[in-house]
């Protein structure tokens, strides 16, 4: 918000000077206190002893939030657990999914990039608590866990196969479980099938008015200028070369889909079904990789239980950490959007992160990733959205799918709130994977440029101004998060909180 005041110089009015100006300072004065937003961070209050146990009845898991498996449900995670690890599922036989989400990294692969057949243009993000989350991928473009798992596998930078293919890997291999799980294998799979195959998918493109924003709001003229010259010489217009840069969806062989066509509509249902019965199995595995007893919750559980908050300080929770913690919440506002003991207000936004030219340059012919406004088009469009009638994952989400609006210009740029918890065990950090470590990230919250890179910050982000200290406590807060994984699927079903 900024405050624009017009001078008009045509006729001074003297005598009410003093008065006008002690009012004008009353009024700022009055402002400031009432939208506390417009206020540098640093200056915002820490919170008082009740506010800071309110915040913390706010920021645990309670119990029956937390996954308990039914022994059907263990089965199920058990059989998605072997799938999540097997390489076999894979063009070059190399890839499993634990290969990006290695359980000794937190779930993630510690890259920039993460690395398959291929490599792919954002971070591998983690999958513990993934039970507590709404949408899936950076841009959410799946609503569910079960959908998001087919994702990775028809990728060509990640497994490289296709739905054709996992089905004929699971007739030979997991036929055993899987009837114990779904039921008869289909019997119309029986016979050959082609290795490969699986439906030509649509384009994706953004509407005129969100590609010309979407190309006015790039802050650099150089980009803007390799795409004027690169449109010219396609003979289109730049809004609609950005429309086609952003949607980087990989395309279906031709080949894979003409074989798709020679199946009978009852065979591609029937190996729809078995392919999202995989997203099943490996979804109830992930449902179980959770992470609840850190160092915070230790200390946020004693102080709820009525502990002094002093006397509810230990090991891996102490002054500083304490100190964070009230950072975090008052000046930092960090819990507008990592809040709820998830540390996600599962919605996306804008954080002003500048343009990565020489990325963007260098893969121009393949993306510019506008985030959360193609995410948008994506889960609407997708047949394993939670409305097409194989999955029915009861998530929030989709409740929020109807109504989502591909229009709206907050969304260009705007990437998924990532969860906090355990955060200090999975660097590189962002959607892309440009901060090597959280000081970087808390120094871009402490700076914060004016302009984003591409759409616009989200307006109450406000650079932090936090002294070397402060960072430090935050930074340490943040490390408080992390708590040993537990694994549902290892363990008889319930799960006790300690
Ligand atoms: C080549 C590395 C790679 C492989 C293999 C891989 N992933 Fe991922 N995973 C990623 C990347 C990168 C993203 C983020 C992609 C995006 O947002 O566009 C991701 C996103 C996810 C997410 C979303 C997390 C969230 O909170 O939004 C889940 C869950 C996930 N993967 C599970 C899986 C499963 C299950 C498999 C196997 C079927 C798998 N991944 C295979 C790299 C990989
Ligand atoms: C306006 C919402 C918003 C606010 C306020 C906010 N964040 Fe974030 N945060 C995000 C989003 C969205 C991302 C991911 C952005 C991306 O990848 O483009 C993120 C990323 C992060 C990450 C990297 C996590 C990862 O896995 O990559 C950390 C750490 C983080 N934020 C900490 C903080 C702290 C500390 C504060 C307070 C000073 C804060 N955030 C305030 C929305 C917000």
């Amino acid at each position: 918000m900024k405050n624009k005041q017009s001078h008009k110089k045509s006729k001074p009015a003297r005598s009410r000077g003093p008065i006008t100006i002690f009012c004008l300072a009353a009024l700022s004065l009055w402002i400031w206190n009432l939208i506390p937003s417009i206020r540098p961070h640093a200056n915002r209050p820490m919170p008082s002893d009740n506010e800071l146990i309110e915040e913390l009845r706010q920021m645990t898991y309670s119990p029956d939030e937390l996954p308990n498996f039914s022994p059907d449900e263990l089965d199920l995670a058990r059989f998605g657990k072997q799938l999540f690890f097997d390489k076999r599922f894979s063009a070059n036989g190399e890839v499993a999914c634990a290969s990006c989400h290695q359980p000794e990294k937190a779930f993630s692969d510690g890259l920039r990039f993460g690395q398959g057949l291929g490599q792919t243009v954002r971070r591998t993000p983690s999958i513990i608590n993934s039970f507590a989350s709404f949408w899936f991928f950076w841009d959410g473009r799946a609503d569910s866990l079960a959908s998001q798992a087919l994702g990775p596998i028809e990728h060509p930078m990640e497994h490289g196969i296709s739905r054709t293919h996992v089905v004929r890997l699971i007739r030979e291999h997991y036929r055993k479980e899987y009837e114990a799980n779904f039921g008869q294998f289909p019997q119309n799979l029986e016979a050959e099938l082609p290795i490969e195959a699986k439906a030509k998918e649509g384009r994706y493109d953004t509407s005129a008015k969100m590609s010309a924003y979407t190309f006015a709001s790039l802050d650099s003229f150089r980009i803007q200028d390799a795409l004027l010259v690169k449109s010219s010489k396609l003979e289109t217009s730049p809004a609609k070369l950005i429309s086609r840069l952003s949607d980087f969806t990989p395309k279906t062989p031709d080949a894979w889909a003409e074989a798709w066509d020679q199946l009978s509509a009852e065979q591609q249902t029937s190996i729809n079904t078995v392919f999202v019965n995989f997203g099943k199995a490996i979804a109830q595995f992930e449902t179980g990789i959770i992470a609840v007893n850190s160092p915070f919750d230790d200390f946020a559980k004693k102080v709820i239980a009525g502990t002094p908050i002093d006397e509810a300080l230990g090991e891996g929770f102490g002054k500083d950490e304490l100190d964070g913690l009230k950072l975090f919440l008052g000046p930092g506002i960090c819990t507008s959007c990592h809040m709820g003991p998830h540390f996600s207000d599962q919605q996306f936004h804008n954080i002003g992160l500048p343009l990565q030219s020489d990325l963007i340059l260098d893969v121009q012919e393949l993306c510019i990733d506008v985030g959360r406004s193609m995410g948008v088009l994506m889960v609407q469009d997708s047949p394993f959205n939670c409305k097409g009638g194989f999955i029915n994952e009861k998530r929030e989400s989709c409740l929020e799918l109807p109504w989502l609006d591909s229009e709206n210009l907050e969304l260009v740029g705007a990437f998924k709130t990532p969860s906090l918890r355990n955060v200090a065990q999975r660097a590189p950090y962002t959607h892309d994977g440009r901060f090597a470590k959280i000081a970087d990230i808390l120094s871009h919250y402490n700076e914060m440029p004016e302009e984003s890179g591409i759409g616009h910050r989200e307006e109450t982000l406000l650079p932090l101004k936090f002294n070397n200290d402060q960072l430090k406590r935050l930074e340490l807060f943040l490390n408080s998060l992390s708590s040993p994984v537990t694994d549902l699927s290892e363990k008889a079903h319930t799960l006790s909180l300690r």
